[in-house]
């Protein structure tokens, strides 16, 4: 079981945190910020906490979850699922542990499931009602209890339900991808639950603030492997038509956004002791090879911050339709192979999935409103990790690229989407995601730093992790834990820091610290340089680290002539660039000054490959002019059915594509 490690009296803790639950909100009321769904605690009663738990404040209000916890809460999560890949469909039951002490009802999350029956569990109906659906949020789903069962759980109060279900072959969470989409020819499919799409392949309260653990039985087509976030349970059994069942276990209670699951012809390639690497069989090589570092990667996240406590630390790289660059899926984060550069320029992305690994997968975020807390922390640890491992100019060239991703975007959000504690009530979270919870939250932990001293920071926040440990945090808990740890014997410092006017506020306080990389100088040079007439081939650019090179793409002048392009295009072989983030940056000022020998390299990365975060800007771009929006949508034909809902869904509503097309 896990455990709580207090390094500060309980009893001086839960005074701050309560204290900070009222006053918290009274300190951020500042004209019409006042924070949204931020549930002061200890106002309301909530279910006691599982035995090792320790007590915790009231969980906050989810506006994202039809789940009434304080009612009826779900602790475990058992899977019994058979994937049919040519129907696209996951089928099976869910036994869901419920713990209700006087309700007869508990409140689950669903979206797109097809209910067959729900039963106790000696298979005994229970009856249930799915209400209407609604378009973000799915449909809530009342299952009248069975008496409590003193033989379920370790606390009294619990019992089973046993759903019966199959998802729908639409499911936002999951992608089937045909054998023409993978490297090896095999079907594949894979979930991503982040934020609210979990709840498409497991009737559950879909909440990250509601941790449950899970078991998993997953039925697998002859010769295809799943694996799991999770440990697996020994070897597959082998079934009599030659289809074989996988078991997982997670023992630690995770937020249900982390439970994933990828079924595929995969290949295990080990890294180091407790890491390795697993994807489709041609790719396992490369990507062993790009990810050599990981091991040390996890023993400079150690030092920093404190035992890694989820056993092993594997990857898989997925087949290219995957959405994101990388999520970070307990014991397993899932990876886009657009991070197989070949020269190991991109591994960031690795020690940012391996960060969440304590912002976010150990202490969550309560509500999509403090996803900040899970991304922020994180992309100040991921650069805390490339610091240990390559340095701090190279650190610091990430750094900086990631405060001007920030001010770039900061100046095209509305106020609203510039706070840190976002208002996402009517919304949904997938709004938020912004580089405002990632940079501007980073930023905020960088300015802590430069008021305390990193020695501070550094020690607070490993006792953050270590006391919030398997919990869930918000943004006036953070604050009250800052208040109650880190500046409680320091006015001085909170006053120099000003929190709440980092949480609440639009804009970036001008106390942040400003950032400064002596390499990323060079790549101003050669751009300004290029920009008054040096060729190509005579600027200094011997020895670019990538980081160098998006900075120099960046810093372009707006508009170029198209000889100019066909200068550097043919010095530097950006068309062809293997490196994803070379590419994209060059694409853009391609799109930008129309200039076409580019196109079929546009257009064979917009149907290569599903990341998001290229996607996306590219048919923004290509739609915002007359010219570039025929093009866009001839592409969009044929890419949308090789992208996951994840990515179809931005660009459908970028190019007006109605829903449910
Ligand atoms: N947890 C995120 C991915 C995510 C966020 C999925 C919100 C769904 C909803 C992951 O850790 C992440 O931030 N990935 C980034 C890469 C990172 C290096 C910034 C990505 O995918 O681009
Ligand atoms: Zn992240």
């Amino acid at each position: 079981m896990p455990c709580c490690r207090l390094s500060v009296p309980v009893a001086l803790l839960l005074a701050a945190l309560f204290a900070a639950g009222c006053s918290g909100t009274r300190d951020a009321a500042m004209p019409g910020t006042t924070p949204a769904a931020e549930t002061p605690p200890a106002t309301t009663p909530d279910m006691p906490d599982a035995p090792g738990r320790g007590a915790r404040p009231a969980r906050a209000t989810d506006v994202h979850s039809y789940a009434r916890p304080a009612e009826a809460i779900v602790h475990h999560v058992s899977l019994n699922l058979a994937a049919d890949m040519a129907a696209h469909t996951l089928a099976g039951t869910a036994t869901l542990t419920v713990e209700a002490h006087s309700a007869t009802e508990v409140v689950l999350d669903t979206r797109d499931l097809t209910i067959s029956r729900i039963t106790d569990a000696e298979g005994a109906p229970l009856a249930f009602h799915l209400g209407a659906a609604d378009p973000i949020l799915g449909a809530p789903l009342t299952v009248t209890l069975p008496p409590a069962d003193p033989l379920v759980g370790d606390t009294p109060g619990q019992r089973l339900v046993v759903v019966h279900y199959r998802t729908a072959p639409t499911a936002a969470a999951v992608q089937w991808l045909s054998p023409a989409q993978t490297a090896s020819g095999q079907p594949f499919m894979f979930t991503q639950g982040e934020a609210i799409l979990t709840r498409s392949w497991i009737p559950t309260q879909d909440s990250p603030g509601i941790r449950q653990t899970y078991d998993a039985e997953i039925t697998a087509p002859a010769g295809l492997t799943a694996v799991m976030s999770a440990e697996a349970d020994g070897q597959p059994a082998l079934m009599p038509d030659g289809r074989r069942t996988f078991s997982f276990q997670m023992e630690h209670p995770v937020a249900p956004y982390l439970i994933a699951l990828a079924i595929g012809d995969l290949e295990f390639r080990p890294l180091g002791e407790r890491t390795g690497v697993w994807s489709e069989p041609t790719v396992v090589g490369p990507a062993a090879s790009e990810f050599r570092d990981v091991e040390q990667m996890v023993t400079a996240a150690e030092g920093l911050y404190g035992p890694y406590r989820w056993g092993r630390y594997d990857l898989l790289v997925l087949p290219p339709s995957f959405p994101f660059g990388g999520m970070e899926n307990p014991t397993l984060t899932f990876a886009t192979p657009t991070i197989l550069a070949g020269d190991r320029s991109l591994v960031s992305l690795v020690a940012h999935e391996l960060a969440h690994s304590w912002s976010g997968n150990l202490v969550t975020n309560a509500t999509w409103s403090d996803f900040w807390l899970n991304e922020g922390f994180t992309v100040y640890f991921e650069n805390r990790i490339m610091e240990a491992v390559y340095g701090a100019d190279y650190a610091d060239m990430l750094r900086q690229l990631g405060r001007a991703e920030l001010t770039d975007e900061l100046a095209t959000l509305p106020p609203k989407d510039q706070i840190l504690h976002v208002d996402l009530q009517g919304r949904d979270p997938d709004d938020g995601f912004t580089s405002v919870p990632y940079e501007k939250g980073a930023a905020f932990l960088y300015t802590v730093e430069s008021v305390v001293g990193r020695p501070r920071l550094d020690a607070f926040l490993r006792s953050y992790f270590d006391r919030n440990a398997f919990g869930s945090m918000t943004t006036a808990g953070l604050l009250a834990e800052m208040d109650a740890t880190l500046w409680n014997t320091d006015p001085a410092a909170r006053a120099a820091v000003r929190p709440e006017e980092w949480m609440y506020q639009p804009g970036l306080p001008d106390n942040v610290p400003p950032v400064a990389s002596a390499r990323l100088a060079l790549a101003d040079h050669a751009a300004a340089a290029f920009a008054s007439g040096t060729a190509p081939a005579a600027l200094a650019t011997t020895g670019w680290a990538t980081p160098q090179w998006i900075h120099f793409l960046n810093a372009l002048p707006e508009t170029l002539p198209a000889d100019r392009l066909a200068a550097l295009d043919q010095a530097f072989g950006l068309s062809a660039s293997g490196n994803s983030e070379i590419l994209f940056s060059w694409l853009r000022i391609a799109i930008r000054n129309r200039y076409e020998p580019a196109f079929p390299a546009l257009e064979s990365f917009l149907t290569r490959q599903g990341r998001r975060k290229y996607i996306k800007p590219l048919f923004a771009d290509l739609a915002a002019t007359d010219w570039g929006r025929p093009l866009a949508e001839q592409i969009y034909a044929r890419a949308r059915p090789t992208y996951h809902s994840v990515t179809s869904g931005s660009i459908d509503a970028i190019l007006g594509v109605p829903p449910g097309q």
